[in-house]
């Protein structure tokens, strides 16, 4: 079992190309890119694509799908696209790892292919629910199944004939779910529309506009009709701010510090991070905002500033919904309460986070109360060096060590890291050239 051994720092600086730093490209975006490119007519360049062990699965199952994919691992690919109608039955059963993104979307693809398929992952996400997306693709007529009432992965798809678009109210407000469904769409007899409780995030939307497809977004409502040719274009996959997250709350919680982080993705459904910050007092600037493709990105500096509470929920957690655990963080070093609310949907990611980050938050010293669906945590109490836990999750695990460079009275030692590298390759090596 890897781990993490942190100490406390000096003021942070950017001290790569430029005083900035730059973060590993977007997750969310560069599963899409490969999906969308598969499908594409036509050959993609992706630039700048996530070496993490999530977005390689995804390229690996498209691969097995019969996608000819240059490049396979690193962050360049060449994707040679086999069309709407080119996918293969893969050989084997498709294992995505720990990613949840994969599983969901690829369960949306391939439920119209007219061939059968298993999908699967390791044991934390053979514990998420897939009924969100089962229930939606069955009523297009997708046969599609997992394990008890919760359909837990494997997932079996079995061969259907042609889906039927359908107008679907989702009860969460969840990009997979929207995306499942939306690719499906793409297979589907008619118009298929997806309307969501709150605007989750809108890369699938953006990515398939981007290669030519006809997307109609009404404030809430997405609808796509079927049989639509996509074609491939070259990308570069944005910095994923929600790596860049990390940075840039060390950046704020570390006295003294200054740092850049450069090509960052900004698009607004997942800026809440930022905003959150600046509710806390946090000085950030975003600068140098241009458009890349179907996104915007830009370059942000954070600097450190005595934080305070804020309260948050709603519309901008859902904009921040990965960053749970780092603002927990932020939170526990701000002088104040921090109020997270609506946000019941963290008991079933990577890990249950609220849980997770409650649990090692006090082993740390810091005062929390955890409630159904957040958490309250009175921040501002020095944090202790412990011995803590990543619960296998990736991003508990890097935000236990920012919280380790300024902790009191020791070394933070982290158990069970190795996920870090599902999402973000160099994180531990970036945190130290930071220092
Ligand atoms: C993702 C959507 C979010 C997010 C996940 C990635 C995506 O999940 O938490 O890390 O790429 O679509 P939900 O849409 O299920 O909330």
């Amino acid at each position: 079992m890897e781990r993490l051994i942190i100490n406390s720092s000096g003021p942070l600086r950017g001290r790569s190309t430029g005083g900035a730093v730059r973060v590993p490209g977007d997750k969310s975006i560069s599963h899409r890119a490969v999906m969308l490119g598969a499908i594409a007519e036509g050959t993609s360049r992706v630039s700048g694509f996530l070496t993490g062990e999530d977005s390689v699965n995804t390229a690996k199952a498209l691969a097995a799908m019969g996608v000819g994919i240059e490049g396979l691992g690193g962050p360049e690919l060449v994707i040679h696209g086999v069309g709407l109608r080119g996918l293969k039955a893969p050989g084997g059963v498709l294992d995505l790892g720990n990613s949840g993104t994969s599983i969901r979307l690829l369960s949306g693809l391939m439920s119209g292919q007219g061939f059968g398929a298993t999908l699967t992952g390791d044991q934390y996400l053979r514990k998420r629910p897939m009924t969100r997306i089962v229930k939606p693709l069955s009523q297009m007529g997708a046969i599609i199944s997992g394990e008890g009432e919760k359909n837990y992965p494997p997932l079996e798809i079995k061969p259907c004939g042609r889906l039927s678009g359908i107008n679907y109210s989702s009860p969460i407000a969840s990009a997979q779910v929207k995306s499942a469904v939306l690719l499906a769409g793409l297979y589907a007899n008619g118009t298929t529309t997806v309307t969501e409780p709150m605007k989750s995030r809108d890369h699938t939307e953006r990515m398939l506009k981007y290669m030519g497809a006809e997307v109609n977004v009404e404030r809430l409502s997405v609808s796509i009709t079927g049989g639509q040719r996509l074609v491939a274009r070259d990308l570069t996959v944005p910095g994923d701010i929600s790596s860049a997250a990390f940075p840039m709350v060390a950046a704020a919680i570390v006295p003294g510090s200054k740092v850049v982080i450069s090509d960052v993705g900004i698009n607004p459904t997942r800026t809440g991070i930022i905003d959150i910050l600046r509710l806390m007092n946090a000085r950030i600037s975003v600068e140098n905002v241009r458009n890349d493709g179907p996104e915007p990105i830009a370059d942000i500096t954070v600097e450190y500033s005595k934080l305070g509470g804020t309260e948050i929920g709603g519309e901008l957690f859902l904009r921040a919904i990965d960053e749970f655990p780092i603002i927990c963080i932020a939170a526990a070093a701000a002088k104040g309460t921090t109020v997270i609310k609506d946000a019941a949907e963290l008991r079933v990611k990577e890990s249950d986070r609220i849980s997770a980050m409650a649990g090692e938050l006090t082993r740390i010293g810091v005062k929390v109360i955890e409630t159904p669906d957040g958490m309250i945590i009175h921040g501002g109490t020095p944090i202790h060096a412990a011995e803590v836990d990543s619960h296998g999750d990736h991003r508990v695990a890097m935000s236990l060590a920012v919280a380790g460079l300024i902790a009191q009275g020791g070394e933070m030692v982290i158990n069970d890291t190795e996920n870090i590298k599902t999402s973000f390759p160099g994180f531990v090596e970036l945190l130290e050239s930071l220092k």
